[in-house]
């Protein structure tokens, strides 16, 4: 039996009875059942970290499931609160729902590497390596074996010698599968000190897109190829030498690689020496320089042929980018902007970049956009290289932000680690807050923080308002569950909540405080809290009590706002509560620390109150406010919450839209918080119609963003009413004015934003089926195929769907033509995820079977399965596939991120309990490792579909027709 639980560092377990000890004190709260622990009352100990009892008090049903997998397993440095705090938080920790988990333990701390020098041989013709190994270990208590990970690995040699020479038998190899484990069973007792453990392995080059993968690639003379390609985090450097693969096992390596002599070797340090191979003369022996202490997921080498580009940073780093051969010219953007990200990073976090060189690599086949690994970050191509002619803004823009977010990483993941997946979101979050802020230094035009908004901090409120969010700082265990929380919540709603405090402590104290938690953490591995204990420090503000509620805590708050009018006051009456998109009460009565500002039309940008709302509810008064002024929470929507105004306080804003004397973030946040309050039944969808219509004179692109992504979902909605053609329609309406004004001809020197706004309304208008954007997308068509006119970037995307929309079979196998032919990976992805927008359902099938046949990667396969997925006939047609083809596709991605990202995708948008039981029976049937809680997510998300729709729809048909007939009468 395994017990299993959090504790703080150096608690130590033991079983007693049917509890658990914790150093030495019996827990009486905690009852055992087989793998879990069962918490059956309240925590009397005050010894404990306060990690373990919040996380569950606050989400007993998450939490609950996560929380029995682990033994000794910390997470949070200790800190004791008086024990009625824990009694309290204890009450809640009851009505656990218990889902099945793997048992899980992590490495013993009582043997640790300190080095590794590896030699890795790779034969990218049979697709094996072989390698060796010398790790010296740090053997901190004595031990009768040691365990470290390896997976799919096949070892060799194995030895264990003292500094003297003296070697130690082995007396067995247990390789424990199911945990990726092996375990060397030692003849006598390691007693303290130093040793190496020297060892042979071999493996295969998978093409799994993890590990020591392969990618494909045509030479110049047409031959297929494959350069040999690592990515590691989480959990797979295990799959390429055997290590101690947990991100706080930090050690220091030196690689060398056995390599043909004609290919680009590269590591995350630079060449030391290249001597020849004895054995081989093709081959040579490259050996890199020794890196810094790091973890294992951050080790990268990469083998095949690349042509590239460098600059020297300005201080000092020797920047390049490498491309596929023939294309160095591609390299250029990311290479500028890596040139100028490094030192802006240095000046901004007070702290160097500690390698000489920086190498970015676009490999074809790549599972993620890009991955951090130090000194040699890894990409997709289409997340680095930019073809002038061919690539659009959006995707120049994207780049800049990925290459922004990887370098990020190079400080804040790489020299400061999280000290588990816990606490991911440190990695990520951060890096995702920090690539808008390079990105707002080199690129100002992309006015990148408004766009911040739609792009992250929605899209974070939308799934943390369900009841399967979970926390930022989430529980794990087993390797299965970390691919799973690489997802909005740890991604975005961890920069939206960075960005919060950032706007609350200030940017001068924001940077101080960083400086200092990089300084004093550097090579080291960090807990969330050792950023707060950094951050308030440097701000002298109680950063830590606000946070933490944030971050252990899932969910957000709504503040409901009232205001009464006194003489030349506003008297304002607030209150917090879980805002949970089903609408229901939080049971838990969650309560946040939450920073409030509130702006005035006399001074729309500089709010004119800030404060912490700390309990249920405060009242706050407005001074000098004639009754005809509006006022608005959270301007520039800075805090992570929604706000729910009495319809009179709306109605003033409404207007304040129509006058457009509200900023642009605020109109954009006013729609977006009603909108949230519709989904959840506290608002009508026809109220939300009419303040969409009070936008058909916007000029801001982030703003227009929103208002197409509601249009949207409303799309995606009434597909199952017989409203669909009338909100199309709607939208035409709404978006015909500015659509028109903007035209297809972008204008000499045209700002960055005007670009985007214009893609985005004609793609948006094809969808709503409007005549002239179609009729001028065939026109466009085809002159493109007959090579006269090229469609300018910008707009391909939307020719494509536009095309096919109405689109014969001839028009599908045109596109099919140009994604056989495309060179530049943007291209083909465009034609990917336009496939689906055929409406005609052979076509369709035959697309299903497209995008799992050998001419589309498996890491593309995602966007043409989830391109069918986007319309009410493909959806059908696409979960079916999924659903019949299951084993291949079981197959194909098991344990890949990728089958989360196709899960969702493919299940989210159905709008019927009916689906919603399908969904849950079909996969309790088939389980898929590693999405339990991406369905769960769905399924609920199903469900809230289809309350909406049996809320409004007959509401919105009446409404969407009137609309219709004063449009006529026009
Ligand atoms: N560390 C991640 C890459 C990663 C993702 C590794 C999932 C393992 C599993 C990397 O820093 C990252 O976040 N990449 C993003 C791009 C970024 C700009 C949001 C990605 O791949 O989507
Ligand atoms: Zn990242």
């Amino acid at each position: 039996m395994t017990a299993l639980f959090y504790l703080s560092r150096g608690t130590r377990l033991a079983l007693y009875r049917n509890r658990i000890l914790a150093s030495g004190e019996l827990l009486q709260s905690f009852k055992l059942d087989r793998y879990r622990v069962v918490v059956s009352g309240l925590v009397l100990s005050n010894q404990l970290a306060v990690c373990p009892f919040t996380t569950l008090a606050y989400r007993p049903v998450y939490s609950c499931q996560r929380f029995s997998q682990i033994r000794g397993f910390v997470t949070g440095r200790s800190e004791t609160k008086a024990s009625s705090e824990f009694e309290q938080q204890g009450k809640e920790e009851l009505n656990c729902k218990m889902l099945p988990v793997k048992p899980f333990e992590r490495l013993p701390k009582t043997v640790v590497p300190v080095h590794y020098d590896i030699t890795i041989k790779p034969d990218l013709v049979k697709l094996v390596f072989e390698g060796h190994e010398s790790v010296t270990l740090k053997v901190v208590e004595p031990v009768d074996q040691i365990i470290l990970n390896s997976l799919e690995l096949e070892l060799e040699n194995i030895r264990i010698v003292d500094e003297a020479g003296q070697e130690t038998n082995i007396s067995k190899v247990v390789l424990d599968v199911e945990n990726e484990k092996a375990i060397f069973k030692l003849d006598s007792v390691l007693q303290p000190g130093q040793y190496h453990l020297k060892l042979g392995f071999k493996g295969a080059i998978i093409d799994k897109l993890k590990g020591f993968y392969c990618s494909k690639y045509l030479s110049a003379d047409g031959e297929e190829r494959y350069s040999g390609v690592t990515q590691f985090e989480p959990t797979d450097a295990r799959r390429a030498f055997p290590c101690w693969d947990e991100p706080a096992v930090k050690a220091t390596f030196d690689i060398t690689l056995v390599v043909p002599k004609d290919r680009v070797a590269l590591c995350n340090m630079p060449v030391v020496s290249e001597l020849p191979y004895e054995a081989d003369p093709n081959l040579h022996v490259v050996k890199f320089d020794r890196t810094p202490i790091m973890s294992t997921y951050l080790v990268a080498y990469v083998v095949g042929e690349f042509d590239y580009v460098e600059e020297r940073s300005a201080d000092g780093v020797l920047v390049r980018c490498y491309t596929p051969v023939g294309k160095k010219e591609q390299g250029r953007f990311g290479l500028y902007v890596a040139a100028k990200v490094l030192p802006y990073y240095k000046e901004y976090f007070g702290v160097e970049y500690p390698l000489p060189k920086m190498d970015l690599v676009a490999v074809a086949d790549f599972a993620a956009g890009a991955m951090e690994n130090w000194g040699l970050v890894t990409y997709r191509e289409t997340c680095l290289l930019v073809d002038d002619q061919n690539t659009s803004t959006q995707r120049r823009q994207w780049v800049a932000i990925v290459v922004g977010h990887e370098l990020a990483h190079q400080w804040f993941g790489n020299l400061v680690t999280m000290e588990w997946w816990t606490h991911l979101w440190l990695n990520e979050g951060y890096a995702t807050f920090v690539e808008s802020l390079c990105v707002d230094h080199l690129f100002p035009e992309f006015k990148i923080w408004t766009q911040f908004v739609t792009d992250t901090s929605t899209p974070a409120l939308d799934l943390d308002s369900l009841k399967n969010s979970h926390p930022i700082e989430v529980p794990i265990g087993h390797p299965e569950e970390i691919d799973e929380i690489f997802d909005d919540i740890s991604y975005h709603k961890g920069a939206a909540i960075i960005r919060m405090l950032h706007n609350y402590i200030g940017d001068d104290d924001f940077r101080r405080g960083m400086k200092l938690y990089l300084t004093r953490h550097k090579y080291g591995n960090t807990f969330t809290e050792d950023l707060w204990a950094a951050l308030s420090e440097a701000s002298k503000k109680p950063v830590g009590s606000i946070m933490s509620g944030w971050t252990k805590q899932m969910g957000f708050p709504v503040i409901r706002v009232s205001a009464r009018q006194e003489a030349d006051k506003r008297i304002l009456q607030l209150s917090q509560q879980r805002f949970l998109a089903d609408g229901t009460k939080d049971e838990n009565n969650t309560m946040w620390m939450v920073p409030i500002e509130i702006a005035t039309s006399r001074s729309p940008t500089t709010p004119s109150k800030s404060f912490v709302l700390e309990g249920e509810t405060a009242e706050v008064v407005l001074d000098d406010i004639r009754p005809d002024e509006w006022f608005k929470m959270n301007p520039g929507q800075v805090g992570f919450y929604r706000t729910c105004y009495e319809p009179e306080l709306l109605k003033h804003l409404v207007s304040a839209i129509d006058h457009q004397t509200l900023p642009p973030l605020d109109r954009l946040g006013l729609l977006d918080d009603l909108f949230a309050l519709v989904q959840a039944g506290h608002s009508s969808t026809v109220e939300a119609l009419t303040l969409l219509e009070a936008f058909a004179n916007e000029d801001q692109y982030t703003v227009w963003n929103r208002v197409c992504s509601a249009l949207s979902k409303l799309s995606h909605l009434l597909a199952y009413t017989e409203h669909h053609e009338l909100l199309k329609s709607f939208g035409r309406q709404l978006l015909g004015g500015m659509t028109r004004k903007l035209g297809w001809e972008s204008k000499p020197d045209e700002e960055h934003l005007t670009k985007l706004l214009r893609s985005l309304l004609l793609g948006r208008m094809a969808m709503f089926d409007d005549p002239e954007v179609i009729a001028e997308a065939e026109r466009r068509f085809q002159l493109h195929i007959k090579g006269e006119e090229q469609i300018p970037a910008d707009f391909r995307s939307t020719v494509y769907k536009a095309v096919l929309r109405t689109g014969s079979r001839s028009k599908y196998e045109d596109l099919l033509r140009i994604y056989r032919e495309a060179s530049l990976h943007e291209e083909k992805d465009r034609v990917a995820s336009a496939l689906g927008t055929i409406k005609n359902e052979e076509i369709l099938k035959e697309v299903l079977a497209f995008a799992m046949s050998n001419e589309v990667r498996s890491q593309d396969t995602v966007f043409v399965i989830s391109s069918v997925a986007s319309s009410k006939l493909g959806r059908d047609l696409a979960w079916n596939y999924f659903k019949d083809n299951w084993d291949l596709f079981n197959e194909r991605f098991k344990g890949a991120f990728l089958l989360v990202r196709l899960v969702k995708s493919l299940t989210e948008n159905f709008a019927s309990e009916e689906k919603a039981i399908e969904i849950e029976n079909f996969f309790k049937e088939h389980h898929c490792v590693g999405t339990e809680r991406t369905v769960q997510q769905s399924v609920e998300s199903v469900r809230l579909n289809a309350a909406w729709l049996g809320r409004d729809a007959e509401a919105v048909g009446i409404y969407l027709t009137s609309k219709t007939n004063a449009a006529a009468v026009e």
